[in-house]
């Protein structure tokens, strides 16, 4: 068997796409909120006979290799190397050869994970190291589950270990863990410093980051040195503890963002397993993309230093103009979640339970270390305060907090309206999402001939009644036209749609994903209609069809007849007056 259909057959695209969305059943299909747009009601279903997905929102239409493909970002030789791996299946050489370096690199990244664990566990290198973690309380199992290691103050104890595994220099070299001397000599990126495997969201170690242990601290050296970009590797592309954040995440519907590899350990070594960071950069689009597959909820927890507050406004922005929300862990004490969650679990759990929405907590930023009475500070303040309450969306909102902004430093609304003025419109607003908007909306005429279109390919009984009616221009969409078009023919030649023959010629034609969709449109509401039912639906859409189709008919007639009135030409005028009459009276009768 061909290894896609292979793959196909033995993963349920049900079970597997419930890993990333919660699936509701609704009759014979499952449905949820779309993961590739933002949407209020769920427009994604799912059909576990057809082994499809669709999104009635965004449109878009596939099967599992595509689901995999759209959601995680990949091409189609890594979602097959994935799901291949998953259902057992063995690939062909030249499948394997495609993905070849990047598996060599995951493997190298897998077996150095394991050498600097073990190395961490058991070797006298790592005294100090042992020593350190213990000292910032780091438990054994929490060691364990992060497989957090130890690089050895040597020059090549990895590159050794890995060529004595049958790796290839060059191999490692490109999965970033050696560097060429200038002798021509390999050497270990990683030296004298802890190592916190990176995984990616489907368990596989992809890179490492490492800290200094305190006693080489000083001014010029790196705390952290991470693994290069590599063919997998690519900080913006990964949240830190995502792997085992995910699940959770999805069941409390809410994740923690911090900043650094220590605040996800401490999370979750207290058991606030749904948190990642983003290893002190600034959050990219993949990332949010990321979260979104898991939850719409973010709870924001970075640092309290002024980087922190940056990171913190800027992230803010982003996951809003992406449509999530986001609320701010206040974090009372200690400058970072480890330090916190550590020195006083309590308040932490309270900050938790208590995050703040983004308003407070821009209020009391700018009310920080403030005197009210002092013009200059008054003034700061709504400096501060103005041009966040400017991109508030709803009115109301605005409103409202352009009261508490008055009320708080005493000065009237209305001079605060006249500042509001002077700052410029910003080009998206707080609570309305982008992606919603741009979602373009199908006309009412062609919903109507898809499901018109969709009725006929899934009850052929239906087929003769109505097709012979049918005239192709009935239908506002070229594709409509073709399904239909094949519909019709396979009626006549009597033929199956999902023989080989005439799934060959839908491929052909590029509606394999547009047959997927109206088989689920199809399914979705008029699975349990009797036949008499269907009939009237059918009747029903066929009339609104054809009215649409005549009027479009009249209008162009009505304008031929103006032409032809400027000419005075009777003969035409009577004839194409005729012709006026003739389809008004079949409007008529569609009504
Ligand atoms: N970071 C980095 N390179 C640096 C400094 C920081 O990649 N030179 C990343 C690391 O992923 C780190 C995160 O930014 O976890 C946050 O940095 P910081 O707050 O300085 O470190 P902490 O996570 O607080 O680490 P520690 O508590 O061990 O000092
Ligand atoms: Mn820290």
């Amino acid at each position: 068997m061909d290894p896609v259909e292979e793959i196909k057959s033995k993963i349920d695209l049900v079970d597997f796409i419930s890993e990333y969305l919660e699936l509701k059943q609704t009759g014979m299909n499952f449905r949820a909120s779309c993961p590739f747009h933002s949407e209020k009601t769920p427009s994604f279903f799912v059909s576990p006979e057809r082994q499809i997905w669709h999104c009635f929102g965004c449109q878009k239409t596939g099967d599992i290799f595509s689901f995999i493909q759209e959601i995680e970002g990949i091409d189609f030789p890594e979602a097959l190397r994935i799901l291949a791996q998953r259902a057992g299946v063995k690939l062909e050489k030249f499948e394997r050869q495609a993905v070849s370096q990047k598996t060599k690199i995951l493997d190298i990244c897998y077996w150095s994970a394991e050498f600097y664990h073990k190395v961490l566990l058991e070797s006298s290198l790592a005294e100090v190291a042992r020593k350190y973690l213990k000292e910032r309380g780091l438990n054994k199992k929490i060691i364990a589950d992060f497989k957090i290691g130890f690089a050895p103050d040597k020059w090549d104890t990895l590159f050794k270990f890995l060529i004595k595994r049958g790796f290839k220099e060059a191999d490692i070299e490109a999965a970033g863990l050696i560097s060429k001397s200038s002798k021509g000599g390999f050497y270990d990126r990683f030296r004298n410093r802890i190592i916190f495997p990176i995984a990616d969201s489907h368990d596989q170690i992809v890179g490492f980051t490492s800290r200094i242990l305190p006693s080489a601290e000083d001014e010029k050296t790196a705390k952290y040195i991470n693994t290069p970009e590599t063919l997998v590797y690519n900080k913006g592309r990964i949240l830190y503890g995502l792997n085992k954040a995910k699940l959770v995440a999805k069941k409390e519907n809410q994740i923690i963002l911090t900043e650094g590899n220590m605040d996800v350990i401490a999370c979750h070594q207290f058991g606030f397993e749904n948190t990642v960071c983003t290893s002190g950069t600034a959050l990219t689009q993949e990332q949010i993309k990321l979260l979104q597959r898991f939850t719409q909820n973010i709870i924001l927890a970075f640092d309290v230093d002024l980087a922190g507050q940056t990171a913190t406004g800027r992230s803010i922005d982003m996951l809003l103009q992406q449509g999530l929300e986001v609320k701010i862990l206040k974090l009372e004490q200690g400058k970072d979640p480890d330090e916190f969650i550590r020195n006083d679990l309590k308040g932490w759990k309270k900050s938790l339970e208590n995050p703040q929405p983004i308003m407070e907590y821009y209020f009391s930023l700018a009310l920080q270390d403030k005197d009210l009475k002092k013009i200059g500070d008054k003034k700061e303040i709504s400096r501060l305060i103005l041009p966040i309450i400017n991109k508030l969306g709803d009115p109301v909102e605005k409103d409202l907090w352009l009261k508490k902004l008055s009320a708080d430093l005493n000065v009237s609304e209305i001079s605060l309206r006249e500042a509001l003025k002077g700052i410029k419109q910003p080009n998206y607003n707080y609570g309305k999402t982008v992606s919603e908007n741009k979602i373009e909306k199908i006309s009412r005429e062609q919903r109507v001939g898809e499901i018109f279109a969709a009725l006929l390919l899934i009850y052929p009984d239906q087929r003769e009644s109505f097709l012979k009616n049918v005239v192709l221009d009935m239908f506002p969409e070229t594709k409509i036209q073709e399904a239909i078009k094949i519909i019709k023919d396979c009626h006549q030649e009597n033929k199956k749609i999902d023989s080989q023959e005439v799934k060959e010629k839908i491929k052909e034609k590029d509606l394999d994903n547009y047959f997927r969709y109206l088989y689920l449109l199809g399914e979705n509401d008029f699975k349990d209609f009797s036949p008499l039912e269907l009939e009237k639906e059918l009747d029903c859409l066929f009339l609104y069809l054809k009215e649409k189709y005549l009027n479009r008919r009249l209008r162009i007639l009505t304008q031929e007849l103006k032409e032809e009135e400027k000419k005075e030409d009777q003969e035409a005028i009577k004839k194409i007056s005729l012709k006026i009459i003739k389809i008004s009276r079949e409007i008529a009768t569609c009504k």
